[in-house]
């Protein structure tokens, strides 16, 4: 029996200040915040769900986890402290590379995705521990991990777990939560929508359940003869925001401000609002997007489609004086896998509901707006590259079966020697060129990136070939193949962006910053320090096996 939508209220995720207020003066602080295997309940009808959840005691612990406010420039430590218990609640697979305590145990690691930390603060896939610290991967330090909190405001940031070969079980369990920096000085003569009721964290992420209440994830894998349980993407029937599967929200007829996060495994979404009267989809409510992933846009840009890749995140105003309609839904048309796979169904095609109060008129109170314009940044540019790299993704196929068996970057593991080297503040151009039939989410951690291309490759099977016998983008004469049709990057992604969507038989450029050093700025860390940092698909059955590099930053 499938559940009924819209019955249970959009929560609010617990708060926790990424500061102190000392002399009426924001001052650093240390939190620690645990991760426990709990109940939590996902739908009225469905019973409570065994989770592993963050929180800061086992008793306030959420799927997902508290949202962690910062300040901009105000560092903040955090101790991540592991209390799940000797098995997991998930299948995972040996076979995948994997991190394997011989004592039992749950391995985490936790990364701030979008956070420009050392290395050492990093949650390399290598630096996991389990419960108590009790055994650690060969990259572990420290058991506090510093946020210096230098990057730009706006958008949405997320922590979550990226332990070695267990990040998608992980996340699928719970292992994340958002994480907002912001800068009141710079922000506030926005005159965004603010505070608790109106700047609001969405956190999307599709999941299946069986009948009693438990999390599906599949125990055997398409190819289990190569990997017993390793399938190439998740994707769940129900869609969750902030833990509650279909949830609905009354809003005022006002402007509301909406951080939303995809935090699934593989799914993306392709967000529209459509103002509704008895289930009847009347007309389209326009997103004012205003930033995306932890950056503003330089105006605001309206869309009435949003494709948001798995880990991306984009900041949107909607203004629901707008909506025609004592209703709003917002849905999803994005097929699954993207962009070739099945157009989602009456299940997974709808997220939430807004319940607009009756009112004619606009709310008086008010006084928020999307204004002209939003922040600046240090502009692309191509031609301060450093040096230019071309970074080709592969998915390998049982000869057999013609089913994935692993995915690589440059036909390159994990732990082989790093190949992508740059400086700290350096600026370099990646031709990132995609040979699967997937859209690959590519996430570059410390650094932003921006896309400025991307151009249809020809000849594709000829150029497949050529790279399979030399694993060279140059010598297989990636210039001559890169001349298709150029595709433009939309206008609401022209931003630096720590997510960007690799597009199926294209090559895409991207400008990379590796530490957006503003004048006379540097940063309190050594980028350049063990362990280094990584970079991968954010797809996390990909990531998992093994779509996923180290960036070693040198000197
Ligand atoms: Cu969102 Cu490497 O992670
Ligand atoms: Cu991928």
């Amino acid at each position: 029996a499938s559940l009924e939508m819209y019955v249970d209220a959009l929560p609010q995720m617990p708060k926790v200040l990424g500061y102190s207020i000392k002399h009426g003066r924001p001052t650093p602080t240390h939190l620690t915040i645990g991760m426990y295997q709990k109940k939590w309940k996902f739908h009225r009808d469905l019973p409570p769900t065994t989770v592993f959840v963050f929180g800061t005691s086992v008793e306030s612990a959420t799927f997902p986890g508290p949202t962690i406010e910062a300040l901009q420039g105000v560092p903040l430590q955090v101790t991540w402290d592991n209390h799940l218990p000797d098995r997991h609640i998930l299948p995972w697979d040996p076979t995948v590379p994997t991190a394997i305590p011989r004592g039992g145990g749950v391995p985490t690691a936790v990364h701030l995705h979008g956070g420009v930390h050392p290395p050492q603060s990093d949650g390399h896939a290598y630096a996991w521990f389990t419960a108590g610290f009790r055994e650690r991967g060969p990259a572990w330090t420290t058991p506090t991990y510093a946020y210096p909190n230098v990057q730009s405001p706006g958008g949405a940031l997320w922590y979550h777990d990226h332990a070695l070969g267990l990040t998608r079980a992980n996340l699928l369990a719970g292992l994340l939560g958002a994480y907002v920096v912001r800068n009141p000085a710079a922000e506030a003569p926005l005159g965004l929508p603010r505070g608790d009721a109106f700047d609001r964290v969405l956190v999307l992420a599709d999941r299946s359940f069986y009948a009693d209440g438990s999390l599906y994830m599949n125990r055997t894998g398409d190819n289990p003869g190569v990997h017993p349980q390793w399938q190439p993407e998740y994707f769940g029937e129900a869609v969750t925001v902030n833990g509650k599967a279909w949830p609905f929200l009354r809003v005022a007829r006002r402007r509301y401000r909406f951080r939303v996060i995809n935090a699934s495994n593989a799914r993306f979404f392709n967000l529209s609002l459509s103002a509704s009267s008895d289930g009847l989809s009347l007309s389209l409510i326009p997103l004012h997007v205003v930033g995306s992933d932890t950056s503003y846009l330089p105006r605001p840009v309206a869309v009435t489609h949003l494709l948001v890749a798995a880990a991306e995140a984009f900041d949107v105003v909607v203004d629901f004086s707008e909506c025609a309609a004592p209703e709003a839904e917002l849905v999803n048309t994005a097929p699954y896998p993207y962009p070739d796979g099945d157009a989602p169904n009456h299940l997974n095609g709808k997220v939430m509901k807004f319940v607009v109060e009756p009112a004619r008129v606009r709310d008086d109170d008010d006084d928020s707006r999307v204004p002209a314009r939003l922040l600046d940044y240090v502009k692309v540019a191509e031609e301060d590259a450093a040096r230019r790299r071309y970074i080709v993704l592969y998915e390998y196929e049982d000869e057999a079966t013609g089913d994935p068996t692993h995915l690589y970057i440059n036909g390159k593991r994990l732990e082989d020697p790093a190949t992508e080297t740059p400086r700290p503040g350096s600026t370099e151009v990646w031709e990132v060129i995609n040979l699967t039939q997937d859209n690959h989410p590519l996430h570059l951690h410390l650094a932003t990136f921006q896309a400025v291309r991307a151009r249809e490759l020809d000849g594709l099977e000829e150029f497949k070939h050529c790279m399979e016998r030399l694993n060279d983008a140059v010598r297989c004469d990636v210039g001559r193949h890169a001349v298709g049709e150029e595709v433009a990057v939309p206008e609401h992604e022209r931003t630096w962006k720590n997510v960007v969507k690799i597009a199926p038989g294209f090559m895409t450029t991207v400008v990379v910053k590796f530490l957006m050093v503003d004048t006379g700025r540097s940063y309190p860390f050594d980028a350049t320090a063990e362990p280094g940092y990584v970079y991968h698909c954010h797809i996390l059955d990909h990531e998992d096996n093994a779509m996923i590099r180290p960036l070693k930053l040198i000197k």
